[in-house]
């Protein structure tokens, strides 16, 4: 039975199958967008710290529940704990959350691509053109369904394996070009200030916001706390070492985020012509700096194009990997077709994602938690449920399964031992839980207004 679950081959396998998960948005559009807004150094070193302390912890303890069990989260926690059942479905109400808005920035991908591919970088250079684009009422809809459908498609045939073979050529090249593009910002005139911005801490720009969203962003780009990790664990074969698994993916990850955001906040700077709230621009931070970077380059709308279409793999692999899963509970749970929970999952997906495409424009009066509504639905996700997930996570693990249960899933070859594993104890019993509520409980009074951050 395990052997027949593990399908990955091996190691390596097993890293680019999840860093194909954990790569996506969330390293090119959320976290540079997040950096800029919450305090540049100072969020760079909060993300660093949190990742290779919780991160860490919580991506081995979800990967070795996966391997322990050979299931998928709702059913992995059962058998561990039948009082735990309901935790496995906390979790995936998570993608299920996400699906839909990360569909509409997947739009706001494609259409770029298609804007670099035929009206080329000056236009789409152009101050107004990113807002005029996501107050209009049609445009962000299209580029939705249009991504939406996508999805769909590769879910309903099952030919995700096509689509990863692709994106395994894709992605390595688009870390070649962002890695490129961001050393070329680095030699434009006022660059330096950007840089200094990004990668200095400073103390003065430090707040529990900035833990919150560097927490959250945590989860968000390691596809933690909902479930996807002990699925991919799941599959992983035994006799792979599962400590140096999870360094290596974080590695990938984190180096993906940090050149994005080296790409992405110093030219802020330098198109800002000083203007730090230009730093606050949120969630369309890279369609606004990045065409005026790629306008500046020799043959940038070419440049461009293969950017966009690059970052467009990137994204609609992981919404595969998304919708995959929600698909796969709907199924197993309710015994539906195939077919039929695809159409189910993109009627779901339609009905939230239309007004969230518009909450730009047309339905802006809509302001939940004084959000636009993709913030609030990226807040409630990432800040709220997240941290309640990973924090009942970490007691699951710390007091119910105890350490030692995922310590000996991860030098059960017999040849391994996990060499962090004291840390791992005291993190996932004490650190993390109390930092975990510490957090939750101040984000929340801060968003009924109890409290400013
Ligand atoms: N980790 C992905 C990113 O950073 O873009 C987002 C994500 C993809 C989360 C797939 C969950 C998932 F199943």
């Amino acid at each position: 039975m395990e052997t027949k679950r593990s399908n990955f081959s091996g190691k390596v396998g097993f890293i680019l199958a999840a860093a194909g998960s954990a790569i996506g948005l969330g390293n090119i559009w959320r976290f540079p967008y997040l950096a800029a807004k919450y305090g540049g150094g100072t969020f760079l070193v909060c993300y660093i710290v949190l990742a290779v302390t919780f991160g860490f912890t919580l991506m081995i303890a979800e990967i070795a529940i996966g391997r322990k069990t050979g299931l998928s989260a709702i059913e992995a926690f059962k058998k561990l704990d039948q009082r735990f059942g309901f935790l496995g479905i906390l979790a995936a109400l998570v993608p299920i959350i996400i699906l839909p808005y990360y569909s509409v920035i997947g739009g706001w991908v494609l259409k770029y691509f298609s804007a670099f591919l035929t009206v080329g970088a000056n236009v789409t250079a152009q101050d107004t053109y990113f807002n005029d684009f996501i107050t209009n009422a049609q445009q962000p809809i299209l580029w939705f369904t249009c991504f939406i459908a996508l999805t769909t498609l590769v879910v309903l045939f099952g030919v995700e394996k096509g689509i990863e073979k692709v994106s395994k050529i894709m992605m390595p090249i688009l870390a070649v070009l962002t890695v490129g593009i961001a050393l070329y910002v680095l030699t434009m005139d006022g660059a330096i200030e950007g840089v200094k911005y990004y990668i200095l801490p400073n103390m003065s720009n430090f707040s529990i916001m900035t833990v919150l969203s560097a927490m959250g962003q945590l989860f968000y780009s390691m596809s933690l706390a909902m479930g996807i990790m002990i699925t991919y664990g799941s599959y992983m074969p035994k006799n792979t070492n599962l400590e140096s698994a999870v360094h290596n993916i974080e590695l990938f990850d984190t180096g993906f985020a940090f050149f994005a955001g080296l790409m992405i906040v110093p030219s802020v700077f330098i198109f800002s012509g000083g203007d730090e709230s230009a730093l606050n621009a949120g969630a369309g931070l890279m369609f606004i700096t990045l065409p005026k970077v790629f306008a500046s380059i020799p043959f940038g709308s070419v440049l461009g194009t293969v950017f966009f279409i690059l970052v467009f793999f990137a994204a609609v692999t992981s919404s595969i990997s998304l919708m995959e899963t929600i698909v796969s509970i709907l199924m197993d749970k309710f015994k539906w077709s195939r077919t039929f929970t695809c159409i189910l999952v993109l009627i779901y997906s339609l009905l939230i994602g239309i007004p969230t495409s518009l909450g730009f424009g047309v339905l802006d009066f809509i302001q939940p938690l004084g959000m636009s509504i993709l913030d609030a639905m990226d807040f409630i996700s990432n800040s709220v449920l997240m941290p309640i997930v990973a924090l009942l996570t970490c007691i699951f693990v710390g007091f119910v399964i105890k350490p030692k249960a995922i310590i000996d899933e991860v030098e059960i070859s017999g040849t391994e031992t996990f060499k962090n594993k004291a840390m791992f104890s005291f993190m996932i019993k004490w650190i993390a839980p109390i930092f975990l509520l510490a957090i939750l409980i101040s984000s929340i009074l801060n968003a009924l207004g109890i409290i400013t951050m």
